[in-house]
């Protein structure tokens, strides 16, 4: 039994993180989340409370964070801001959590030894053309393209500095595009589903060829703690599926799904500088660590999750139409 401190545990991938590990093993888990507008408390209802604990604050309150590392065992770093989009119109934020939140993490868990996971994507790589029959692996160069991947890619050197320098016992992932249950309205798969619910039609940037390489939020859980238990300090694992789908098929299956027809959706304007490809070789980490996906079916995974969306509305719908109002800003 560890006692792990998650950070960014109501967000998206933390909260799905958070309710894997208190199912599939005996650790305990605090989770620090600031509840930025991305955070929400209701994802992390129905937990069992004797191995649970929320606290309310900023991975930057470098007094705050010593208190909750020197009483953890492994901190799992997913905090940030992870929007595309909102880095595009504010960045800020995006320096202030995942560079200035970051290195504060690192310091408190090198002063106390403590053990780290860093979450990371698989933007801070660029992107791939579409016929490129090469993927991501570790040994490809940095080249981020938006101010949300070049914060996150500036984090990951942080931590790999920290590792060489400081001896801090840190391992990284990079992992693809996620999907599944509490993911925010603003994302691309619950933006739609929640618009076809609405009556919306939904929006694909440009001309819908970009592709992502899904994953279920799951699989990136149970990656995440096979890394954390046998990983090897000071490497980078690449987390993926083999998911590839570009968005306009995606759309289609989507609007089949919730019985439209499968042109009923609206090109918008495009995202400037908008990636166009990313694709994953997980070879490393299912050869060295022996980890596989368990949800190689993307089809069923998006009824599943089609399904919550339909049946969870109470937790989407205070955040929809702010988030449309701001993208209508946009053009998008
Ligand atoms: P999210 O936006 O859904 O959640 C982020 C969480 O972090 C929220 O709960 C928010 O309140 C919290 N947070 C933000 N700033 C904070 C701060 N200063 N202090 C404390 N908490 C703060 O994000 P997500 O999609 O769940 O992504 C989680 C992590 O996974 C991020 O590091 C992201 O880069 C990484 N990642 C995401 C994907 C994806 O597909 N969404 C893929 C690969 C990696
Ligand atoms: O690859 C991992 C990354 O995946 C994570 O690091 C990010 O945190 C996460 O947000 C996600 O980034 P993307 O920019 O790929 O995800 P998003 O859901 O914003 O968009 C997915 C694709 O869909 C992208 O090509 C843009 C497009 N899109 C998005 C929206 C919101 C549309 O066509 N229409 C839309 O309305």
């Amino acid at each position: 039994m560890s006692r792990l401190l998650v950070t960014g545990g109501a967000g998206f991938i933390g909260s799905n993180f958070v309710h894997y590990v208190l199912k599939e093993t005996d650790h305990t888990v605090t989770v620090l989340d600031k509840l930025t507008y991305a955070g929400n408390l209701e994802s992390l209802k129905g937990l069992p409370q004797d191995r649970f604990n929320f606290v309310r604050g900023d991975i930057a309150d470098a007094a705050l964070v010593d208190g909750l590392v020197a009483g953890a065992d492994v901190v799992v770093h997913y905090a940030a801001e992870s929007h595309n989009d909102n880095s595009l119109h504010d960045p800020r934020p995006f320096l202030d959590t995942n560079i200035i939140g970051t290195y504060v993490l690192i310091e408190a868990a090198r002063k106390h030894g403590k053990r780290f996971h860093h979450i990371s994507t698989d933007e801070v790589y660029g992107d791939l053309e579409l016929d490129d029959p090469e993927r991501f692996t570790e040994q490809t160069p940095y080249n981020p393209s938006s101010p949300y991947s070049s914060t996150k890619a500036g984090s990951d050197l942080l931590v790999r500095a920290w590792v060489r320098s400081f001896g801090l016992q840190a391992t990284i992932s990079n992992c693809s595009n996620n999907y599944g249950p509490y993911q925010h309205v603003e994302k691309f798969i619950p933006r739609q589903i929640t618009n076809v619910i609405d009556g919306i039609r939904p929006k694909l940037y440009g001309k819908g060829e970009n592709v992502r390489d899904w994953i279920h939020a799951n699989d990136h859980s149970s990656a995440v703690l096979a890394i954390i238990d046998k990983g090897i300090i000071g490497e980078t694992y690449l987390i993926g599926a083999d998911g590839e789908k570009n968005n306009k098929d995606v759309v289609e299956l989507i609007l089949k799904h919730m019985g439209q027809s499968p042109d009923a959706y609206d090109h918008v304007v495009d995202r400037p500088g908008h990636d166009l490809r990313y694709a994953i070789d997980s070879t490393r980490l299912r050869t060295d660590i022996g980890w596989e996906p368990q949800f190689s079916n993307f089809d069923a995974g998006i009824e599943d999750t089609i399904a919550w969306y339909r049946e969870n509305e109470d937790w989407w719908r205070p955040q929809k139409s702010v988030t449309e109002a701001k993208y209508k800003e946009q053009g998008q």
